[in-house]
């Protein structure tokens, strides 16, 4: 009987992992007016998403990300499926006045290079360099839906929550004003369940248009 309630236990409490533990909140972004699902981490790094309100599972929907970095990081990712591999990142650094994106796939522990798969448009609103941090706005198509028959197709529900995953370096880019830059390994990864429910926008394609 003991080992019994012990089990049930168990279950009890994986269970309220999986659901119970949202790591991200809602942000209304002031300037663009989206609302997203933001995480930031202990570095002050915000990685924030926007969804539209008509975004279906299995579905590769619209995103916007936007991702609000200290002055002195040399370069922050997003990884949207919550692992360095096989999954589209969203790589930011700061080049001078400008705010650089890479969109990026790494197939394994190394450099990743440049991944064609998710197609970015920078917002001219939300995008932007002062003393203290660089920003970029970005609309992504590509980034809620990946992978082949080879390697499986994932997409990210927008009813749900999901591991998403970030990495920083402090050390500058190779080449910054070059979007397929080499860069060096990141000094802390981590990961955090994120709250897509909290980032549905309503009016999604008035605010990208607002903001273009
Ligand atoms: C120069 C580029 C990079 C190198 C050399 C590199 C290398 C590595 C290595 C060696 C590990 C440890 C693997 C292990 O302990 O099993 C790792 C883990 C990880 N890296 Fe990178 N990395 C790079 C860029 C990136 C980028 C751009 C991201 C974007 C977010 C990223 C995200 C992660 C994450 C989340 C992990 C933890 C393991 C996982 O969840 O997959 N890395 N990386």
């Amino acid at each position: 009987m003991r080992g019994f309630l012990a089990v049930l236990g168990a279950v009890a409490s994986l269970a309220g992992a999986a659901l119970g533990q949202v790591d991200s909140s809602k942000y209304v972004d002031p300037e663009t007016g989206f609302t997203f699902s933001q995480y930031v981490n202990e570095k002050g790094i915000a990685f924030r998403v926007a969804i539209p309100a008509t975004a279906k599972a299995n579905d590769n929907y619209e995103a916007v990300v936007q991702i609000a970095v200290p002055i002195a990081v040399g370069w922050a990712g997003l990884a949207w499926g919550g692992s360095m591999t096989y999954n589209p990142l969203t790589i930011v650094w700061v080049n001078g006045k400008d705010v650089v994106l890479s969109s990026r796939m790494a197939y394994g522990y190394y450099v990743p290079p440049a991944y064609d798969g998710a197609v970015y448009t920078v917002l001219k609103t939300g995008t932007h360099v002062n003393a203290t941090h660089y920003q970029v706005t970005a609309t992504c198509v590509g980034c809620t839906l990946w992978g082949d028959t080879d390697t499986g197709i994932t997409a990210i529900d927008p009813t749900a929550q999901g591991t998403m995953a970030f990495a920083y370096a402090a050390a500058p880019v190779t080449t910054p004003s070059n979007n397929a830059s080499s860069f060096s390994i990141h000094d802390l990864i981590g990961h955090w369940i994120h709250d897509f429910p909290t980032a549905v926008n309503a009016n999604f394609n008035a605010t990208v248009a607002k903001n273009a």
